[in-house]
């Protein structure tokens, strides 16, 4: 058996107990810190540092690149993924590498129309008969209303139901396929009968409480998927799964995370966690998977034949901790990464009910892009989510307290005018803030229209190549210059291209003109808070110029929602995910062509028939922290 050290944690004042030889990155984790960790531990996005205070320790590189300057390793920093612990140890999180709550779209109260409430959770009141002729007979039950099939009587509740003498209701589940009492209440009692809607994100978890009979939301919480230490990308994840048990811990982690944010929406509402009879989640394919405890790894082939039926089982099964009988009803996914998140969209968009084509774009971890109208729709994503959200970016970070979300170019001098979340000082720019960035940058000139720096007096050299100085050492929180550099650049340009690429192989496949697009629905925080006309300019997406545009929300949370309160909803969702066509563009050769001419700003030239107009200037009245960079 190994020894085993404390390593304890500043400023944080944690403490991990391990035995010796364990990375530090596992240590964090067995402390519960949320630490930046993109690539799951593989050393190659940099974003692990802390500072090593003192202690024993071997250091092993993962990446043949240096993530760190000689300055930083002197004054101490490493990368917590390439340290063994080998005594104890005192060591200190940076700012920049702690992960706080971040901006997650929540929003369900008002806003849902789901055209009639139809649970699958329903009540009955319990009209109990015995014979006086033959008492020794068991006493008949009847359901007072109800016309469905004969349902499954658990021997508990029966035995319950026959003994009691106050007036009952019974609580009936269709979840299953087939009518099952879940529960007993006291007529009188008046309790309204709760659901839970989710939306397990890769990196978030938002969660809504309502009540089933009136589809009222009486609260809203949201959480981190305490998953995220295990990388942010769901490839990385299925990675992990590989390991010996690493699908029951991402399993353990996703459940942990959901019984957090359920112990949060239920004290909001003032209720109790095992009142909640159902739970309708919303999630991509591999969350889906993992939640559930099923293997991943087939969704690595390109071939994989994912089932489009929804994920069906007892919550308390997967661990989430609510009425001990209450089911989990996951929407159904439809390809490996186009999952019940995106079907969700689709449901609350409307996009399969209407004459006119519409586009569907979700940018999150991963890019979802739908296009299509009441009578086919086809389906790509791609992997450009996590550079619109800060992701691999040397200064990105997640929209949370401390993140730059907008910033204008003076067109004249090049110097950055910035809005930082929080009014603090800037630790890092998140995924609004970059589109502002990048289409600034070109607009003044100091980028050229293939995303490389020119020669412009605001751009500098460094060891690393050329770099964009939005603010300097001494105004950030970290102490730390926050730039843009090419390495940064020419990610992004591929993250551009591979999203104006998917949209430009789905107008291709389908014949159709920008024109054609009458509505765009654009989900999430890139529908909320990104700048439309930057992105139109920038070419991230193309210009349509017959359609309106909607900014939709959380449309996996609301899709959850939707199928919570309306069994109708819930079909829906399954015909919408049976009936929607898929293209790898991983396979497809159309892609490479649209992508590479996607590789310029602002890309094909007819994808940009209109030029985009000036685009908005910030509003000082809404200006938060606005300082200009060095
Ligand atoms: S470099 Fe350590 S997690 Fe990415």
């Amino acid at each position: 058996m190994r020894q085993e050290v404390t390593v304890i944690f500043h400023p944080l004042n944690r403490v991990a107990q391990v035995p010796v030889g364990t990375n530090l990155l596992s240590a964090l984790r067995c402390a519960g810190i949320m630490i930046e960790s993109i690539c799951g531990g593989k050393g190659e996005c940099g974003k692990c540092r802390v500072i090593i205070d003192s202690g024993d320790y071997t250091e092993q590189k993962l990446s043949h690149k240096s993530r760190l300057s000689p300055a930083e390793r002197d004054a101490g920093y490493r990368l917590a993924c390439e340290i063994t612990i080998a005594g104890a140890m005192e060591v200190t999180i940076p700012v920049e590498s702690r992960v706080e709550h971040a901006q997650i779209l929540c929003g369900l109260f008002g806003e849902c129309d789901c055209g009639g409430i139809n649970p699958s959770v329903v009540r009955y009141p319990l009209e109990i008969r015995s014979d006086p002729v033959m008492p020794f007979q068991k006493p008949s039950i009847r359901l007072v209303g109800y016309t469905g099939p004969r349902p499954v009587i658990p021997v508990r509740i029966y035995e319950t139901i026959t003994g009691q003498e106050t007036r009952m209701e019974a609580v009936i589940t269709r979840t299953n396929g087939y009518p099952e009492i879940l529960d007993l209440m006291e007529a009188d009692e008046g309790k309204p009968l709760l659901g839970l809607a989710l939306d397990l994100g890769t990196t978030t978890i938002a969660c809504a409480i309502v009540d089933l009979e009136t589809d009222i939301v009486l609260a809203e919480a949201t959480t981190l998927n305490t998953q995220i230490t295990y990388g942010e990308e769901v490839i990385t994840r299925i990675g992990f799964t590989r390991k010996d048990g690493g699908l029951f811990v991402l399993q353990e982690a996703a459940v942990k995370s959901i019984n957090a944010v359920i112990d949060s929406v239920t004290e909001s509402a003032g209720v109790q966690r095992e009142e909640v009879l159902e739970i309708c989640i919303g999630g991509n394919t591999v969350m889906t998977h993992l939640v559930a405890g099923l293997d991943p790894a087939y969704l690595e082939l390109a071939d994989a034949a994912v089932f489009r039926t929804p994920i069906i089982c007892k919550a308390a099964g997967l661990g989430i901790r609510i009425h001990p009988e209450a089911y989990c009803y996951c929407l159904p996914n439809v390809s490996r990464f186009v999952g019940g998140d995106a079907v969700g969209g689709v449901l609350i968009s409307g996009l399969h009910c209407s004459f006119e084509i519409s586009l569907f774009i979700d940018l999150g971890t991963n890019g979802e892009i739908i296009i299509g109208n009441r009578d086919w729709i086809a389906s790509v994503s791609c992997a450009s989510g996590p550079a619109f959200e800060g992701a691999g970016i040397s200064s990105g970070m997640r929209a949370m307290r401390g993140a730059i979300e907008r910033i204008r170019i003076d067109p004249g001098t090049g110097l950055a005018m910035i809005r930082v979340i929080g009014g603090t000082r800037p630790r890092g720019i998140c995924g609004s803030g970059l589109i502002d960035l990048v289409t600034g940058m070109f607009q003044a000139g100091i980028l050229d229209f293939k995303g490389k720096f020119t020669t412009h007096p605001r751009v500098r050299m460094s060891p690393g190549g050329a770099e964009y100085v939005v603010v300097g050492a001494e105004e950030s929180a970290t102490g730390r210059d926050i730039v843009i550099t090419q390495d940064d650049m020419d990610y992004f340009m591929d993250s551009k291209a591979a999203l104006s690429g998917g949209i430009g192989v789905l107008l291709k496949k389908y014949r159709l003109s920008v024109w054609d697009i009458r509505e765009i629905h654009l989900a999430g925080a890139f529908g909320a808070f990104v700048d439309i006309g930057n992105t139109v300019a920038f070419g991230i997406i193309p210009s349509f110029p017959n359609a309106v545009i909607h900014p939709v929300g959380n449309t996996s949370l609301k899709g959850a929602y939707a199928a919570l309160i309306s069994v109708d909803k819930r079909r829906e969702a399954e015909r919408i995910a049976q009936m929607m066509v898929y293209i790898d563009l991983l396979v497809d050769t159309d892609f490479i062509e649209e992508y590479t001419a996607a590789l310029f700003i602002p890309g094909r030239e007819e994808f940009f028939p209109v030029i985009p107009g000036e685009r908005r200037e910030l509003e000082l009245g809404e200006e938060r922290n606005i300082s200009k960079s060095r």
